[in-house]
């Protein structure tokens, strides 16, 4: 999605979820090869074919009750959403991840596969793999959740740190914490701290790396929220706003979240099913921090909407219902700069998505949920491969993204690396083009970047 003007297709992940869930039932009716059944699979294959030609895998996750469609919650108006979802449930199933390379035999294996009773001692994995099934897996929700991957990510981000980012991480998580503890929220504390992020954090390639670039820990409220205001000023930056509407607009993104002060954490953190009273507690947060915000003297008149608004879509739904009133477009550009921060971190149930997967994330969500002239400015601002993103190239070597240009969102100058991704080998811009017009360089993917990867010696080069 360069900054194309054709919009992008709403995807439903309710056929395929259907589709299956339809198969299943007939099988159990109707001998195999009846026509209702070949139907039936026809169109679950077209529904999962077209998924796929947006991406390798599709990925439908069943998380606190919502149907997830590559990590970001689907909402739906058919009214069987929430009898398939509760089918699937009962079946034991609350993810689906189909990989390119699928067929309609494959599927249709899948679909017996769910209806036949299946062996409590054999993993689900190895009984797929028996019946030859390589490219759907499928995700169990077992008593107590235990199911989830506790992957043991950590807390906050880590390693070397640029020191501006560390200080801003240091401020905000005492405001937080000293907000959580019943204070008021102190405001020349918050006036200080957007003036650092703007004048020195926004500054500093090292930090807009860190913020930007793939995020391998589960961030508190307080780290999330400083990304958000960072990256909620790279739109304000690139749609134009003046100094004035730059400051408001990170102090509202530095706030948005602080109602999830007033929730108990295991439940803001809690993987898994969410209860309908921890879900309405969730939810919560938005109402809790416009009135917490609303009652501080001395914040800007718009940081207590942004709180309140930034989980409700362009069309009017979302939470919590305020009817239909579109949100304000200080809300709108939180609410992209959110699910951008929110998607390339981890979570205790999902690996981190990467920012160019991240991207195309947005631009499906752009026009339903999110203001698609915010989403296209958010991309021309980040790029696809962001500042401090580990990339290898179509020569197959590994590259730092040191420097990004919104006119080229795909070709970013890179700072070659060694294979231990510790030392710069020389840089390549690959927006350059060779003699005979074409480019002599593509990023092919993104990478996870090693253990304790340090960006400031790539950007230094
Ligand atoms: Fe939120």
């Amino acid at each position: 999605m360069s900054a194309s003007s054709a919009p992008t297709p709403q995807l439903d992940p309710l056929p395929v979820l259907k589709g299956l869930a339809g198969l299943r039932r007939l099988m159990g009716t109707y001998p195999s090869g009846h026509p209702m059944i070949a139907q039936k699979l026809r169109e679950l294959d077209e529904a999962v074919r077209h998924h796929l030609r947006t991406g390798p895998e599709l990925r439908i996750d069943v998380i606190h009750g919502n149907v997830h469609l590559d990590g970001v919650s689907f909402e739906s108006t058919d009214p069987s959403a929430a009898q398939i979802v509760r089918e699937l449930a009962d079946l034991g199933i609350d993810s689906l991840y189909i990989r390119e390379g699928v067929d309609a035999a494959e599927l249709s294996r899948v679909a017996e596969f769910l209806w036949q009773p299946r062996k409590a001692d054999e993993s689900t994995e190895a009984q797929l793999l028996e019946r030859d099934i390589r490219h759907v897996s499928l995700g169990k929700l077992v008593a107590l959740d235990t199911r989830w991957r506790s992957q043991g990510w950590p807390d906050a981000p880590f390693g070397p740190l640029d020191p501006t980012y560390a200080e801003s991480l240091v401020i905000a998580q005492q405001t937080f914490e000293d907000t959580a503890a019943g204070k008021q929220i102190d405001t020349v504390t918050i006036k200080d701290l957007v003036q650092l992020l703007i004048h020195k954090v926004a500054r500093s390639n090292a930090a807009l790396s860190q913020i930007l670039a793939v995020k391998q820990y589960e961030n508190l409220t307080y780290a999330h929220s400083v990304n958000v205001a960072m990256v909620s000023l790279l739109i304000g930056r690139q749609v134009g706003l003046d100094e004035s509407s730059i400051s408001a607009i990170v102090e509202a993104a530095l706030l948005h979240d602080i109602g999830k002060t007033k929730i108990p954490l295991e439940i803001v953190k809690k993987p898994g099913a969410l209860s309908k009273r921890e879900r309405a507690q969730i939810e919560a947060h938005t109402t809790f921090g416009a009135e917490i915000l609303a009652q501080t003297d001395g914040l800007l008149p718009l940081t207590p909407t942004v709180a309140l608004e930034h989980h409700r879509s362009v069309k009017g739904s979302g939470y919590p219902d305020l009817g239909t009133d579109v949100p304000h477009i200080m809300s709108q550009m939180v609410s992209v700069a959110d699910i951008y921060e929110a998607l390339t971190g981890a979570r205790s149930y999902q690996d981190p998505t990467l920012p160019d997967r991240a991207c195309l994330i947005l631009a499906r969500l752009a026009g339903e949920k999110l203001n698609t002239f915010l989403v296209k400015a958010f991309v021309s601002a980040i790029t696809f491969f962001p500042l401090g993103s580990v990339v290898r190239t179509s020569r197959g070597e590994i590259g730092v993204v040191v420097s990004t240009n919104a006119s080229e969102p795909l070709h970013p100058v890179l700072a070659i690396a060694d294979e231990q991704i510790r030392t710069p080998r020389g840089r390549v811009n690959t927006a350059e083009r060779g003699a005979s017009g074409s480019y002599e360089y593509h990023v092919l993917e993104t990478l996870r970047p090693p253990e304790n990867f340090d960006v400031t010696p790539f950007l230094a080069a």
